[in-house]
């Protein structure tokens, strides 16, 4: 079996493809025979050596695969043999093998290619948590989903058009006309313009009531400032410090020192709540996984849960295949495969 290894934090060129033994499956454990792996940010800033729940280097980076399953442990019922399915794995995924056990495994729906079953665990379920469990999404609000031209944004967008949210979401221009076919409401160029001011103009100056915002630090005060009273601000991630190198530490410094403090009398006064997902810290809670991956298959079945695959890599291209997130170029999902 082959690993995709990060033997050292760097550029994607520190990447290393190799050669490992067969492995074994343990008690209640299955073996998946990779067919393709999800590449997610997180992935990217573990590379760049800052991501802290990172294992120490040399490790296999990879949230989440789809596969067969190709040799069950003791315990593990016959039926499991042979059947198709996504996992999520708790690194190691990028991997032609990995062993995982069954409260990790989902069966693959049967419309979604192995590429498109790659992209469901992480990007589906971190959208479930901010807009159904945690944000409270009804049809009446206004959502902002920044990045919404990524994995976990056009997953959002996929929950929040069947709730019948209003959505508008932040992406880089070049996005914008693929986002609107797909029924974003409104697409804002962040990058060029002031977001803030554009979000006012078209919600009448009163702001979104639910706010997705991956990128941390500065960014986290003005989606606050952005909500509506009752509104909700998601946080998720700090893209904002993505970087290699020196840069890298220079803006995971300024995210640090710009990140906000909310103060509880505040939010009770202006009727705001913020909250956080970290979908790598949810291990101790697989029933409740199970519940939010059993509505994202049925949306599946019932075709509002369509992933976009912005490209797939085989595993020896894996460092254009970080290059290509890492330029901001994806419209959706990236995936690795064996
Ligand atoms: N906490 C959790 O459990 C959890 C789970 C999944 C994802 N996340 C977070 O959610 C965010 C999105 O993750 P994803 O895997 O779906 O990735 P993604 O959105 O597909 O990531 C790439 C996109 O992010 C945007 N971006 C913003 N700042 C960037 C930067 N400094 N460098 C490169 N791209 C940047 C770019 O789109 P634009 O065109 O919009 O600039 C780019 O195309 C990440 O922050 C990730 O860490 C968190």
């Amino acid at each position: 079996m082959k690993r995709v290894i990060i033997p050292k934090a760097g550029s994607s060129s520190v990447l290393a493809l190799k050669e490992f033994p067969s492995l074994e499956v343990g008690p209640g454990e299955v073996r998946i025979s990779v067919k393709a792996s999800g590449l997610n940010f997180a992935d990217i800033m573990a590379r760049q050596g800052l991501y802290q729940d990172a294992p120490g280097f040399p490790f296999t980076a990879g949230y989440e695969v789809s596969g067969v399953i190709d040799s069950i442990g003791d315990g593990v019922e016959e039926k499991w043999l042979g059947k198709p399915v996504m996992a999520l794995t708790r690194f190691g995924g990028h991997a032609s093998q990995v062993v995982v056990s069954l409260n990790q495994i989902f069966e693959k729906p049967g419309r979604l290619s192995y590429a498109q079953a790659a992209a469901i665990p992480v990007n589906y379920l971190t959208a479930w948590q901010a807009l159904v469990i945690c944000g409270a999404l009804q049809p009446e609000d206004t959502v902002l989903i920044h990045n919404v031209g990524g994995g976990v944004g056009l997953a959002a967008l996929d929950i929040a058009q069947h709730i019948g949210a209003t959505t508008i979401g932040t992406a880089s221009p070049g996005k914008h006309e693929y986002l609107l076919s797909r029924g974003l409401n409104y697409a804002i160029d962040y990058r060029n313009s002031d977001w803030y001011t554009e979000l006012m103009h078209l919600t009448d100056g009163k702001g979104a009531e639910l706010i997705l915002d991956p990128l941390g630090g500065e960014s986290w005060r003005k989606s606050y400032k952005a909500l509506r009273a009752s509104g909700r601000l998601a946080m998720f991630g700090i893209s904002a410090a993505s970087g290699n190198g020196i840069g890298s530490k220079l803006a995971l410094a300024k995210t640090a020192v710009m990140m906000p403090i909310f103060h509880p009398i505040s939010l009770m006064n202006e009727n705001k709540s913020v909250f956080g997902i970290n979908m790598g810290r949810l291990w101790h809670e697989p029933e409740k996984i199970r519940v939010w991956m059993g509505k994202i298959i049925a949306g599946v079945e019932e075709g509002w849960i369509n992933p976009t695959i912005a490209e797939s890599f085989s595993f020896e291209d894996a460092a254009l295949a970080h290059d290509y997130i890492e330029s901001r170029a994806n419209i959706g999902k990236v995936v690795l495969t064996p």
